[in-house]
């Protein structure tokens, strides 16, 4: 075993050498076409010249200066371009290293907020069963991902959970189902207590817990007019589908929702750095800086100018060469690619997603939805063959079932490489049915 340890100690990684745009190639040579970019972080492509000519000028000026000391330029540069980009009057940044503490901070705003309207007994943040909002204990507390709960249940918040928008296995009609999944938030903060409720957090796409689970039309409005009625915050969790991801810059854009506050992170620094974001309402700011007057805001490392550069490079290259618009284009192609694979291939099913940001399931019986058995782990098996095939997917856990993937390539795919992404899919799809015993057409 390396002295470097692996999350599962068993695995063998293939070396990644170098990467150019939507390629990695690894040191002996073969290539991958990053279908995932990565945990759908990548978003402008590998081995941009701009950003990274953007990183050596910065690092010879300045690479760190602490956030309590100094402000630097490229810090201020990137909170008014995205707070530029965001809805509605989200008019402040705050800056994290991961997504995990971007969640883990609006968390700690949300109660900040109380507090400093005087509500200090509203503390809790609800979340969704099947979601993910990063390893921190706090995130973690907030997400209802159970594979990764399972070891620290009693060191995490127990959280109240509503149900995810997951209409391919409920037996309810499409309305019905939109109704009652809807209903159900307002029961959940009902039961816990206004009282106490800070915020809920969702996320607008469900990402690695969920295999792209995408909610219907409205479904974000209603859920903030019952936030509003109980006097509760809404979070968007948007660290996936932030950043043009799902075909606007932000997911809740498509519902026309300003929440209270959005967290972001991988697309906007399309994996060069680690970066992360939230974005907060006025409201939110002014309530804080009349009460306190200080955010809870805390980590070594938040706002580093080398960072701050070079997102801000990464968000100037998207708008500059209007990526929101390959987005769709490259979207729609992608979608009927899968769609067309999911008729030929009945046991791949549920083609579910936004922009480019897309998921399906594998069963053994479409009728009866029934997935492989969760301990084979049909998600990682084939991923496994889309890897040999020469595609990188992301293998979405779903409890119990162990069974989708996710499509989510950087957003400057052309429409070649989308092909090239189609015919290497099948070819791995043809190996997991392989070993799957499922149907393979001529
Ligand atoms: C929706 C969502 N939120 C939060 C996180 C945590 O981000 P990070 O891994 O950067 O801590 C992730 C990571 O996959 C995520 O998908």
């Amino acid at each position: 075993m390396s002295s470097l340890l692996k999350a599962n100690f068993q695995t063998t990684l293939p070396m990644a050498a170098h990467a150019r745009g939507v390629f990695i190639y690894d040191s002996s040579g073969k290539d991958y076409l990053d279908g995932s970019g990565g945990a759908m972080t990548v978003s402008i492509g590998h081995g941009v010249k701009e950003v990274l000519d953007v990183m050596r000028v910065q690092a010879e000026k300045v690479c760190f200066t602490y956030r309590a000391q100094f402000s630097n330029q490229p810090a201020e540069d990137l909170a008014d371009a995205l707070t530029a980009l965001a809805p509605g009057d989200l008019n402040h940044a705050f800056f994290v290293n991961s997504g995990s503490e971007g969640t883990e901070l609006a968390m700690r705003i949300a109660i900040a907020y109380w507090r400093d309207r005087g509500r200090p007994t509203k503390t809790h943040i609800l979340g969704r069963h099947i979601s993910y909002h990063g390893m921190t204990m706090g995130a973690l507390s907030m997400s209802g991902h159970e594979a990764r709960r399972q070891d620290y249940s009693d060191l995490l918040h127990p959280f109240a959970l509503a149900p995810a928008p997951y209409a391919y296995r409920s037996e309810l009609p499409p309305d019905a189902y939109a109704r009652s999944i809807v209903e159900r938030w307002d029961a959940v903060i009902q039961e816990c207590g206004p009282g106490k409720v800070a915020a809920v957090i969702v996320e607008p796409v469900v990402g690695a817990a969920g295999g792209a689970l995408t909610p219907p039309p409205g479904y974000l409005k209603a859920l903030q007019d019952i936030c509003r009625k109980h006097d509760v915050l809404l979070i968007a969790d948007e660290v996936i589908t932030g950043m043009g991801r799902c075909g606007a810059w932000f997911a809740c854009e498509h519902d026309d929702v300003t929440p209270d506050m959005i967290v972001t992170a991988k697309g906007m620094s399309s994996g060069y750095t680690p970066m992360g974001a939230v974005l907060l309402r006025e409201p939110i700011v002014q309530a804080m800086a009349q009460g306190s007057g200080i955010g809870p805001f805390g980590h070594t490392f938040s706002g580093n100018p080398l960072s701050a550069a070079v997102c801000l490079a990464v968000v100037n290259y998207m708008r500059q060469h209007k990526i929101l618009d390959n987005v769709r284009e490259r979207g729609t192609q992608l979608e009927q690619g899968l769609r067309a694979l999911s008729q030929r291939y009945a046991w791949l099913v549920d083609v579910r997603g936004k922009g480019l940001l897309w998921g399906f399931e594998f069963v053994t019986d479409a009728q009866r939805r029934t997935p492989p058995p969760a301990a084979l782990k049909a998600n990682e098996r084939f991923a496994a063959h889309c890897r040999d095939a020469g595609l990188i997917v992301y293998p979405a856990g779903i409890a119990p079932y162990n069974n989708a993937a996710i499509v989510a390539p950087p957003l400057v795919i052309s429409e070649s490489e989308v092909r090239t992404l189609l015919q290497r899919l099948e070819a791995g799809m043809r190996a997991f049915a392989q070993e799957f015993g499922l149907d393979i057409p001529t």
